[in-house]
């Protein structure tokens, strides 16, 4: 008889390498079923909502409407674990008591997020960890210290009435309803180049960086649909994916923006010292600080963490400042009486808004509870991630093992009904003195807390002023009852559809 193919001589080591290939294949499938039970056994005592075997809650959160996310926080106190795919899980908490015991260890950020923002940004603050964040953050605080910060409020002003220059231009005599977020894009792109890294772009009045604004947009969505796709979790299926090219795409063009910036600036400096007209500026920015740094020690900063750093500030910089804006005008507008009031102060503080000083910032109390009330109601970061290094447990006695993958989701956070009475109403009086400090500390946290938290804070909160102030002195806001705000929850909370304002503006005063 005719031996079977099988006992040819050929096809033996054909024949072990599929046996061998099954057995790596079984094992892993092993493994994976073992992961699963283990998360199963870890998350028992936490109840959650249900889910699909295979996607799990990925059709939940991936579709990205804010309201579901509130539906869950008011269904399950504290917390839940939100499954994506069968093997993973994103365990989303949104107590205060739960966000003060996780902000105050000191584990990694999470794989998922931050790995999928290094194409974009690079090893910068954001996403770096240990000796070499240390480091960088160390270096970089002092480019954000009271002298400085003071200095930049004239040129946030400059940025700010150029943008209400078009507005006016734009509306005439006439109440005009214009998409504003667009404009207070670029005006933030504006500020941050200006304050951080000196550059005069005109990015305002000139159509050449729209590209670069239409880019971080476009790479934000991809990154946030990669997130919530866990076949796209793996590098390989990724980077063949229609996204993952698209992505690679807009990482050139984002990348080829900052290098020319670090070009540019070197350039510069280059020239002054050959011809020994070293032009003083006011004060040392954020990339005279890594420059002098890099040439005391190239070791420290090499050229790629140069422009990681700069991608970083840019991104971490404007999408949060555009969106912090843009909702607060929003809210205003909806509530009229709020921004009356506001505008009577600032009218008290300002005049007619001709000079803008720090010390006036300061005066603007009942403006600064509105702002924190819309920072409430819509955070810029909706949430950040981080991977346990060891086990915690919570102050409810519960606890979680070391891996598993923590959402601080701080829009869950601020929507909680168990710490803010009617969380959707527009009520600045919660951040009164008094209301405040009856308040568990960790229940705000629009620009997190602990070591990791934001280093632009203040440079945030200051620029929110100015710009409120001197909009609200030249224009009345109201909504376009036919285009209401809808948030597209991506890394940085987005407008799904833009935001429409009526514009009307006001007579000298
Ligand atoms: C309203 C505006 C802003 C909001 C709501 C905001 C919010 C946040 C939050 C929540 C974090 C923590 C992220 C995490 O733990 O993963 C953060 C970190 C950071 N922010 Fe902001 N931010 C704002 C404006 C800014 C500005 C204007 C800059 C720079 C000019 C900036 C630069 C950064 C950087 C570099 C980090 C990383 C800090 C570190 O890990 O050491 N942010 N921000």
């Amino acid at each position: 008889m005719e031996p079977s193919w099988l006992e040819m001589r050929w096809a033996r080591p054909l024949y072990l390498a599929f046996v061998f290939c099954l057995a790596l294949g079984l094992l892993q499938a092993i493994k994976l079923y073992l992961r699963r039970q283990r998360l199963l056994r870890d998350l028992c005592p936490f109840p959650a909502p249900p889910t699909h075997w295979f996607y799990g809650h990925q059709k939940l959160l991936q579709d990205g409407e804010m309201e579901k996310l509130e539906e869950l926080v008011g269904k399950y106190p504290c917390a839940f674990p939100c499954w994506v795919g069968p093997f993973q899980v994103f365990f989303y908490i949104y107590d205060p008591d739960y966000a003060k015991a996780f902000l105050s260890r000191t584990d990694p950020k999470s794989k998922y997020l931050y790995k999928f923002l290094i194409p974009c940004l690079g090893k910068g603050l954001v996403s770096l960890e240990g000796p070499k964040w240390f480091q960088h953050r160390h270096l970089l605080t002092p480019g954000f210290n009271f002298n400085i910060l003071k200095s930049y409020v004239e040129v946030m002003a400059h940025s700010v009435n150029t943008m209400l220059d078009k507005w006016e231009k734009i509306c005439g005599p006439q109440d005009t309803i214009v998409e504003v977020f667009e404009h207070i894009t670029l005006m933030t792109l504006d500020i941050l180049m200006k304050c951080v890294l000196s550059q005069e772009t005109n990015c305002q009045t000139s159509s050449t960086h729209d590209l670069y604004v239409k880019a971080t947009f476009e790479a934000s969505k991809i990154i946030f649909h990669r997130l919530y796709n866990f076949l796209h979790h793996l590098d390989i299926i990724f980077k063949f994916s229609p996204q993952g090219h698209r992505l690679q795409e807009m990482v050139k063009i984002l990348h080829q923006y900052t290098e020319k910036i670090i070009q540019d600036r070197k350039k510069l400096l280059k020239n002054e010292k050959k011809y020994g007209n070293t032009q003083k500026r006011k004060y040392q920015d954020f990339l005279d600080i890594i420059l002098s740094a890099q040439a005391e020690n190239d070791n420290n900063f090499s050229d790629t963490d140069l422009q990681s750093e700069v991608n970083t500030f840019m991104l971490a910089g404007q999408d949060t400042m555009a969106g912090g804006i843009s909702w607060l005008l929003y809210h205003l507008a909806l509530n009229p009486e709020h921004q009356e009031r506001c505008r009577e102060e600032i009218r008290g503080i300002l005049g007619d808004g001709s000079s803008i000083t720090w010390d006036q910032l300061g005066e603007m109390s009942y403006t600064t509870m509105c702002i924190k009330e819309s920072l409430r109601l819509a955070p810029p970061v909706p949430s950040i991630s981080r991977e346990l290094s060891k086990p915690i447990t919570f102050p409810d006695g519960r606890s979680l093992p070391a891996g598993i993958t923590v959402v601080l989701s701080i829009w869950g956070l601020h929507h909680n009904p168990a710490i803010w009475e009617n969380p959707k109403v527009f009520d600045p009086s919660r951040f009164s003195q008094e209301n405040s400090d009856q308040r568990q500390p960790h229940s705000f946290l629009p620009f997190s807390a602990g070591p990791r938290n934001c280093i632009g804070q203040q440079f945030a909160m200051i620029e929110l002023k100015v710009a409120i102030a001197l909009i609200l002195l030249r224009f009345k806001v109201s909504p376009d009852p036919t285009r209401p705000l809808v948030f597209l929850p991506q890394i940085v909370l987005k407008p799904k559809n833009g935001v429409y304002l009526h514009l009307k503006k006001l007579p000298c005063y």
